[in-house]
C-alpha cells in the first residue's frame, strides 16, 4: 500500500564496523511519502520487534511463538486509525525479541532518537519493543535523553496473530500519547492495558497476562479512556532522575555490570568470578533491603578495595528503599535491572565516589 524507502545515511553509519551486527537497516515509512495532514502532530515509531510484532501458527497460541517476525510497516498498516491522531512514520530500528537487546543498541537507538527529537518536525516518539526488558529500554532511554517532548515505548502481550491481540491497541494507544501535549514534560512512559506509567519506576509484574506493566509504590500517570490519554497529575519528573549524555559515546563504551542474586548460603566466588570476567561493577539483588551473607560482603569488601570494582545493592522483593551501608552504594528505589544501567552509564561518565553516593542517595529522605 505503502511505499517503502531506505534511509541510506543511517543505514550506512550503522553499517560500520563493530563486534556487535548492526540492527537491519532503518526504513521509514509514513508521512515521507507525502501523505500528511498538517494539522496533525508528526510522530515516529522506532520498531524493534518483539511480541507486538511476533506471529504464531494459530490465534489460540499465546506462547512459543516468533517474536520480531512483522515489520514495522505491517504495523502501521493494522492500525489505520494512527492516522486520525497523527503523521506516523516508522523506522525499523531492529526485529528481534526483547532478550536480544544489548546495551551496544540501546546506545545506538537513544542516540538515533535523540537525532529524531531534536528536529522540529517530530512531534513525539515511540518504540516497539518485546515486553521482557522493556523496562531496561524504557529506563536507559529515561536517563539518556533530553527533550520535553513525549517518549512513550510500548509492547504486547498477546501476537499479533492471536484473538484479541493486545499489540494493536497498545500501539494505537501510545501513539495517541505521544501526540498528546499534555504527555510533555514527564519523562519517558511506557503505555500498555489502558495505563501511562513513568518508565522510571514501572516494571514488569506478569510473565503471561496483558495486565504487566505495575509500579505499585508510585502508581500509574494516567489512564486512557476511549483512547484519549488522561493523566492524573500535572507534569513531573522522578525525584533524582540523572540525565548522562551520551550522544556521543561509542558502542562499545559502556563498561560491565552484572547482577548478583542474594539467596541463603550464596557463594562469596561468584562475585569473584564476574570480576574476573571483566565485571567494573556489581548489582547485588539483596535479601529484603540489600541484605547480604557475611562472607559474601567480605569478598565485595575486599574486590571494591583491591579491584576498585563499584558495588550498588538491590532488593529481590518487588518494591522498597535500599540505602548505603558499609560497603558500595544502596540503590535507593531502582531495582536491579534499573540500578544496573545506572551504574553502566556512571562509570562510563567517570563518577567518582561522591559522585557515586549523590546519584544513588539521591532519592534519601532528607
Ligand atoms: C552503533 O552505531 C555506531 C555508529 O553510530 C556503529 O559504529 C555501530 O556499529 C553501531 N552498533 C550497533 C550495535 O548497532
Ligand atoms: C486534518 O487533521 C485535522 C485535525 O485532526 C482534521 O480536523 C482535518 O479534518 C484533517 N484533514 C483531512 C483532510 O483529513
Ligand atoms: C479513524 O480512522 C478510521 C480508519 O481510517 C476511520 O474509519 C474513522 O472514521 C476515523 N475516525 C475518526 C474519529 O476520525
Ligand atoms: C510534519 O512532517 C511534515 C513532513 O516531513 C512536515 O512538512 C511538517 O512541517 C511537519 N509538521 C510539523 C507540525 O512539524
Ligand atoms: C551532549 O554532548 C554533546 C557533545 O558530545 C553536546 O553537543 C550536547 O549539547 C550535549 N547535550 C546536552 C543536553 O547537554
Ligand atoms: C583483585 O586484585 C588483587 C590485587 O591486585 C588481585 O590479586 C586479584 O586477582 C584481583 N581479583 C580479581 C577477581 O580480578
Amino acid at each position: 500500500m505503502m511505499s517503502i524507502k531506505l534511509l541510506l545515511s543511517v543505514g550506512a553509519s550503522l553499517a560500520l564496523a563493530s563486534p556487535v551486527p548492526a540492527p537491519p537497516s532503518p526504513v521509514l515509512i509514513g508521512r515521507e511519502t507525502g501523505h500528511f495532514n498538517a494539522s496533525r502532530p508528526n510522530i515516529t515509531i522506532f520498531a524493534t520487534g518483539g511480541t507486538i510484532a511476533g506471529s504464531a501458527g494459530s490465534s489460540d497460541q499465546t506462547t512459543g511463538y516468533e517474536a520480531g517476525a512483522l515489520g514495522v510497516e505491517v504495523l502501521i498498516d493494522a492500525v489505520p486509525q494512527l492516522w486520525n491522531v497523527s503523521n506516523p512514520s516508522g523506522i525499523q530500528f531492529a526485529n528481534v525479541g526483547s532478550s536480544e537487546i544489548t546495551p551496544e543498541i540501546l546506545l545506538n537507538l537513544t542516540q538515533m532518537v535523540q537525532r529524531e527529537l531534536d528536529k522540529p518536525e517530530c512531534q513525539g516518539v515511540v518504540v516497539t519493543h518485546g515486553t521482557d526488558t522493556l523496562e531496561e529500554t524504557a529506563f536507559f532511554l529515561d536517563i539518556t535523553l533530553r527533550t520535553d517532548k513525549p517518549v512513550v515505548v510500548v509492547g504486547a502481550m498477546r501476537p499479533a496473530t492471536a484473538i484479541s491481540a493486545d499489540g494493536p491497541i497498545n500501539l494505537l494507544e501510545a501513539v495517541t500519547v505521544a501526540a498528546a501535549p499534555a504527555a510533555a514534560r514527564r519523562g519517558v512512559m511506557v503505555v500498555l492495558n489502558d495505563r501511562i506509567a513513568s518508565a522510571y519506576y514501572t516494571t514488569k509484574t506478569q510473565a503471561n497476562a496483558p495486565d504487566t506493566f505495575k509500579s505499585y509504590e508510585q502508581g500509574f500517570l494516567g489512564y486512557l479512556l476511549d483512547i484519549k490519554p488522561v493523566f492524573y497529575f500535572q507534569p513531573a519528573l522522578p525525584v533524582g532522575r540523572p540525565y548522562f549524555n551520551v550522544t556521543a559515546a561509542a558502542a562499545e563504551a559502556l563498561p560491565q555490570v552484572d547482577i548478583l542474586y542474594g539467596y541463603q548460603g550464596l557463594d562469596p566466588k561468584m562475585a569473584e568470578a564476574a570480576v574476573a570476567n571483566g565485571a567494573k561493577g556489581l548489582v547485588c539483588t539483596g535479601m529484603g533491603a540489600g541484605s547480604w551473607t557475611r562472607p559474601g560482603q567480605k569478598a565485595l569488601a575486599q574486590l571494591a578495595k583491591e579491584n576498585g570494582t563499584a558495588v550498588v545493592f538491590s532488593r529481590r522483593t518487588m518494591d522498597g528503599f535500599v540505602e548505603s551501608g558499609s560497603v558500595g552504594y544502596g540503590g535507593g528505589f531502582l531495582n536491579p535491572q534499573k540500578a544496573r544501567y545506572t551504574l553502566m552509564l556512571a562509570l562510563n561518565a567517570g563518577y567518582d565516589d561522591e559522585k557515586m553516593h549523590a546519584l544513588f542517595e539521591s532519592q534519601s529522605p532528607s
